[in-house]
């Protein structure tokens, strides 16, 4: 549970949700997530000793992720920071006034050199779970005390556009601290490794979802728990930028992102989903579960949730078999054709369940 706030990230839906579900699995069976998000379905079944895999387009969320799946003890973490601090100069040590503001020139160097280290040599475990707590600790406000994160005053869940940053810090006379992020994770590993669950086969992948073999991560599955991008959601990497910077992007915002599921018609949101619904389907044993939190924005012409999730499965081995209202306490369980009477909330979300019939 610790290590699920370790770095946040849009969006997520709560651990209950698949933790639910995967109560119902049985030992060994694999689980899949190809819009993996922070990785809560892969954490949810860790907790439950269950191998998992998770995909998703966004670098951040996908390392994020690969960290739910990684073990290692915080000597070892802490060992491998120090190793990576230890070696040479930085190489690409990013330039101009957002940077001079953003980070003590001292942190901002070692920064750049645990960023080069793990960009070069990242995919041991100890180095997947570094990765996590240190885009968790990349930015963040300012606080009395032994400071928790590495930045001048930011928020923690997004990265503010450069040119506001240094508006805001230049009003207010904010210079950036300097942090030593050996003594800063020292402090922070410990607390997000505590009660780590015991490791479980599996990892998480940044990539497209529609074009991923699912079977070269793990499987085959028997559980694809997962929330895919909502329609009309845009990509959230240029909220993310100074993350994206560190896992080895550019060292500015990007305002486009490819392979983002979310725009275009309704007709072609739901043909990509059905490319990934087919995609896990290969992946899958006959039988297997697909368990969808899925809402849309609402407006006023715009088609049901639900509509849209139908649109998405038709030509699929997938059959819709229940549906509910999400978080409703009684799960308003419903069979698949009698649906949702109340009119429609602020942002609606369903949860779907469908099984593989081949
Ligand atoms: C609703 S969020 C999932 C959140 C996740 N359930 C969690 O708890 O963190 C949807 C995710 O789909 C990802 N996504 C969008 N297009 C994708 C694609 N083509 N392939 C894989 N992932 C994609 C987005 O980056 C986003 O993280």
């Amino acid at each position: 549970m610790k290590l699920l706030q370790a770095c946040p990230y849009y969006t997520m839906f709560p651990l209950d949700f698949p933790l639910a579900w995967l109560r119902k699995a049985r030992p060994g069976e694999w689980v899949l997530d190809p819009f993996c998000g922070r990785g809560t379905t892969l954490y949810a079944a860790r907790l439950l000793g269950l191998p998992a895999a998770g995909v998703d387009i966004s670098p951040v969320a996908a390392a994020i992720a690969d960290g739910m799946l990684a073990a290692g003890t915080p000597e070892e973490v802490r060992a491998w920071a120090r190793e990576l601090l230890r070696e040479g100069e930085a190489r690409d040590l990013p330039q101009g006034e957002f940077w001079e503001l953003a980070y003590h020139h001292r942190t901002l160097e070692a920064i750049a050199r645990l960023r080069e280290g793990l960009m070069r040599d990242g995919k041991g475990p100890a180095a997947r779970l570094l990765r996590v707590i240190l885009l968790g600790r990349l930015h963040g406000p300012l606080r009395k005390g032994a400071p928790s994160y590495l930045s001048n005053q930011m928020p923690r869940t997004f990265a503010p556009k450069p040119a506001y940053a240094v508006r805001f810090w230049k009003a207010r006379g904010l210079r950036p601290p300097e942090v030593d992020p050996l003594a800063l994770l020292s402090r922070v590993i410990p607390r997000f490794l505590q009660d780590l669950p015991p490791p479980v086969p599996g990892r998480a992948v940044c990539g497209d979802a529609r074009h991923v073999d699912f079977l070269e991560l793990g499987g085959p599955y028997d559980w694809v728990i997962t929330s895919p991008p909502y329609w009309g959601m845009r990509t959230y990497v240029a909220d993310q930028w100074l993350r994206h910077w560190f896992l080895g992007g550019p060292p500015h915002v990007v305002y486009r992102y490819e392979g983002q599921i979310g725009r275009g018609s309704a007709e072609s949101y739901a043909g990509a989903l059905r490319q990934v619904w087919l995609r896990a389907a290969e992946a899958c044993r006959p039988g297997a579960r697909l368990v969808v939190r899925f809402g849309a924005l609402p407006s006023q012409n715009d088609p049901e949730p639900l509509e849209l999730l139908r649109a998405s499965l038709r030509d699929t081995p997938w059959r819709i078999r229940w549906v509910w209202r999400a978080g409703s306490p009684d799960r308003g369980r419903r069979g698949a054709r009698g649906f949702l009477p109340n009119p429609r909330p602020a942002v609606e979300e369903i949860d779907v369940l469908a099984r593989w019939v081949g």
